[in-house]
């Protein structure tokens, strides 16, 4: 599929933006984890957590959808072994996840995913889920992987990367030991498992970018109100930043702290980005954001602990970064690299076929502002985030740029272009 997007007079309007990916995975697996039915609103409903869903119910848990809700019948943590293999598709948080799930169950299981998956790397989980005595057959380190699990021995792991993954997979494989779990990373990495199952009533300690998981630790389900998916929000956000005379409002969006990096260094570039209405739900701050294109963005200097808070935006702060004044300095993302595609190449690759100046370094990049792009032919690469951040780009770059492979989309946000749509012609 190819989408066009062309300049743009402003973005305006209102709306709501599809579930959190992450929270909806932990939702489900959580679900299916946990006592008890769960209830989960607001879910994504989109290919990675439908690859959850259908590995999850090849594992034996009832899944049902009524209206828009879903509900999960948990099976207390023990799990039924699949008919055959379990597919995570393209989604690295089902895969990694799982195999914590998986580590800790009686039986052998083989999972797989697509072309892109299977590239990625596995060996972060596989290392301390051996230590905690799961089996992996023979020494791959990437999908397709078979593991046998069982009972587990905890752990203390220092991760070398800052990745939510990695810690959940742990905290998951964590439920099937008699101790303490412990976890640290270099930086603080999204939270929202930790924050689900001290919802669930686990008994976790957080202090800062170190979590333990207590012994004994049960699980009940309940109710899971999911909020619109800041991941998502941040390329309508970027669309409203670099479009001149824009005025956005995007309704219940989760604003957990350890995710809002795109709002403060949107801000830091000059855009005005408000928070209104903010709540909790459960234990996740909510809020509606409100972005107004000010004045030209100015260049900014990012990495460090901000880049957890923001991996998943630097496609979309790459396209603003690329028209605003001055040189924008991306480093310390070097995991950019390990994502549904490098997106440290794909992003400078397909920037510069529309006359951006952007250059790789090996952990980020550096790009030069333009007053404008010019449109072009250019390709998703496999990759969601980099097919929205094109057409995105395709909002300030003069004349058409058509954007290959845009049905990736679907893997995050279907309904992208609808939404971009519904905001150019008000
Ligand atoms: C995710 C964690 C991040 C993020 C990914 C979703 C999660 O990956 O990039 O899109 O839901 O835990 P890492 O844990 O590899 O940093």
């Amino acid at each position: 599929m190819i989408i066009i997007t062309s300049p743009q007079e402003k973005i305006s309007g209102e709306l709501t933006v599809p579930g959190d990916k992450s929270i909806t995975h932990r939702a489900i697996m959580l679900g299916a984890l946990a006592r008890g039915v769960t209830e989960v609103r607001g879910f994504l409903d989109a290919e990675d957590c439908r690859s959850t869903i259908n590995c999850l119910k090849a594992l034996g848990v009832r899944i049902t959808l009524k209206g828009k809700r879903l509900f999960i019948e948990g099976r207390n943590k023990k799990l039924k072994s699949p008919a055959g293999d379990l597919d995570a598709g393209n989604s690295g948080t089902t895969a990694r996840l799982l195999l914590g799930i998986l580590a800790g169950q009686e039986f052998q299981t083989t999972l797989t995913g697509d072309q892109s998956l299977q590239k990625r790397p596995m060996k972060r989980v596989i290392e301390p889920l051996r230590q905690m005595g799961a089996q992996f057959e023979g020494n791959a380190e990437t999908l397709p992987l078979t593991i046998r699990g069982g009972e587990l021995e905890p752990i203390t792991f220092k991760s070398p990367q800052a990745s939510a993954q990695v810690k959940s997979a742990l905290l998951l494989a964590g439920l099937y030991t008699g101790g303490e779990t412990i976890i640290e990373e270099p930086f603080q990495s999204r939270n929202h498992t930790e924050l689900m199952l001290n919802r669930f009533g686990a008994r976790l300690n957080m202090e800062g970018s170190r979590v333990t998981l207590q012994s004994g630790s049960l699980l009940k389900g309940g109710q899971v109100r999911v909020p619109g998916d800041i991941s998502a929000a941040a390329f309508l956000m970027v669309a409203a930043a670099i479009v001149p005379g824009s005025e956005l409002l995007i309704k219940n969006v989760g604003v957990n702290p350890t995710r809002t990096g795109i709002i403060d260094v949107l801000s830091q570039m000059g855009a005005v980005v408000e928070l209104h209405e903010e709540k909790l739900w459960g234990k996740e701050p909510v809020a509606d954001i409100m972005v107004k294109a000010d004045s030209r963005l100015k260049g900014i200097l990012v990495g460090g602990e901000y880049i957890p808070r923001l991996i998943d935006e630097i496609p979309a702060l790459a396209v603003a970064a690329a028209v605003a004044r001055g040189r924008t300095e991306i480093k310390d993302a070097s995991e950019l690299r390990v994502k549904e595609s490098d997106r440290i190449s794909t992003l400078a690759g397909e920037l510069k076929k529309m006359g951006a100046c952007v250059e790789e370094t090996d952990d980020g990049m550096v790009i030069e502002g333009k007053d404008r792009l010019t449109g072009a032919d250019v390709d998703g690469c496999d990759d969601h985030r980099i097919a929205m951040a094109l057409a995105v780009a395709g909002l300030v770059a003069e004349g058409e740029t058509a954007v290959s492979g845009a049905e990736v989309i679907n893997v995050s946000f279907p309904g992208f272009m609808q939404a971009l749509r519904s905001l150019v012609n008000n």
